[in-house]
């Protein structure tokens, strides 16, 4: 922990469900082609043309948080960029997402993939987190993202919106469905780990598509490997935060006891009934639409309010967006947002 004065500890101690002097904010893509010194860096290089470069991967991560003061970095990097290091060539192609090369549909195509080598492969990602562990004094959270949300892409080869290849090979093929899962749990667990040995100051687990699963099959067929991943980290104190991702409210009674301590939710529940269905032991964050940023101040803040006095009803809420913003969502209106939690959330009244 960093103790020298001027460090803002808000939002770790929001995940710890300690006191707090108001609710801390970030936003999930933070670091995006909303803001236009963003785009201009994006005319030169790739997105993993910027991750291969540590000084330019912390110069943009810390871009937002300069500009709309927010309680916590998220490193920039890909949920993908791990694949390459277990053998999966990809690229992130412009307005579509993670394109794969080859997709992982056999018993063979899995057997192929060999386990990560963190240091060997991705330590241009350790040393962007040693890099901005020096420099910033709010929180770094890092990531990665969950086998069944890396997977989609695997299986599918691009963005999905009904993850046919991805569901059929799991109700089909289960023991190759497992078999995935059980590599790429070692490889999110091994990168984790060397993510908060490097400097992150929290990891969040980024299961955006689980969401797509019945309940049960989420239980049958995802849980087990989320439950590992959480289970191989309990010994570091960092804070975990788990985001279940899009339409997730009906999984979130299948996450007691996970051993992570926040959760993530998105605006299809509130935050009271989110808290409710995890039960006590979670710190929860989120969740504003955000489409609502679209919206006028007024119609955003009322929105922003109830999602304030509800966190504040309980203990450790992180205020969030419900998903990622869009590329089309207003810097102005991102750094209102910001200061009204903070002003709103301590009490003050504008
Ligand atoms: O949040 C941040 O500011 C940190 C950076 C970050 C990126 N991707 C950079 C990025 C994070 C946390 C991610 C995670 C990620 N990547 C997820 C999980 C979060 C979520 O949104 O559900 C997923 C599903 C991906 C896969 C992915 N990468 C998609 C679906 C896309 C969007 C395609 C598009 O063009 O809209 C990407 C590309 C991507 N990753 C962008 C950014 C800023 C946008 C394109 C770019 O600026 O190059």
């Amino acid at each position: 922990m960093h103790t020298q004065t001027g460090y803002n500890d808000t939002f770790l101690r929001a995940c710890r469900r300690e006191p707090v002097p108001y609710t801390p904010v970030w936003y999930m893509r933070q670091a995006g082609r909303y803001d236009p010194d963003y785009r201009k860096i994006k005319e030169r290089y790739s997105l993993l043309e910027i991750c291969r470069q540590p000084e330019l991967a912390a110069e943009v991560t810390m871009m937002p948080v300069k500009k709309l003061g927010v309680d916590a970095a998220i490193l920039y990097s890909d949920i993908m960029n791990p694949v390459e290091s277990i053998g999966v060539k990809f690229d992130i192609v412009k307005n579509v997402g993670p394109v794969i090369e080859e997709p992982i549909r056999t018993f063979q195509d899995v057997q192929r993939l060999k386990p990560a080598d963190v240091e060997g492969d991705l330590g241009h990602v350790l040393e962007t987190i040693r890099i901005l562990d020096r420099e910033l004094t709010i929180p770094l959270i890092t990531f990665a993202g969950a086998p069944f949300t890396i997977a989609s892409y695997l299986i599918e080869g691009k963005p999905s919106k009904d993850y046919k290849h991805t569901k059929t090979l799991m109700y089909r093929e289960p023991e190759v469905w497992f078999a995935l899962m059980d590599k790429l749990g070692d490889m999110v667990a091994a990168y984790l780990r060397a993510q908060i040995e490097a400097g992150a100051k929290a990891v969040q687990l980024f299961d955006s598509w689980a969401g797509a699963l019945a309940p049960r099959d989420y239980e049958k067929y995802v849980l087990p490997v989320v439950r590992r991943i959480f289970d191989s980290l309990a010994d570091l104190p960092q804070p975990k935060i788990y985001f279940p991702g899009v339409a997730s409210g009906e999984l979130l009674p299948l996450l007691r006891g996970l051993k992570a301590d926040v959760i993530g939710l998105d605006w299809r529940v509130t935050i009271a009934e989110g808290r409710r269905r995890v039960g006590p032991s979670f710190a929860v964050q989120g969740n504003m639409d955000p489409l609502l940023l679209n919206a006028p101040y007024e119609v955003m803040v009322e929105a922003a309010k109830s999602i304030i006095d509800q966190g504040k009803a309980g203990r450790g809420h992180i205020f969030n967006l419900g998903h990622g913003l869009f590329p089309e969502a207003s810097l102005d209106q991102l750094k209102r947002l910001t200061e009204f939690v903070h002003e709103y959330s301590s009490g003050a009244r504008e």
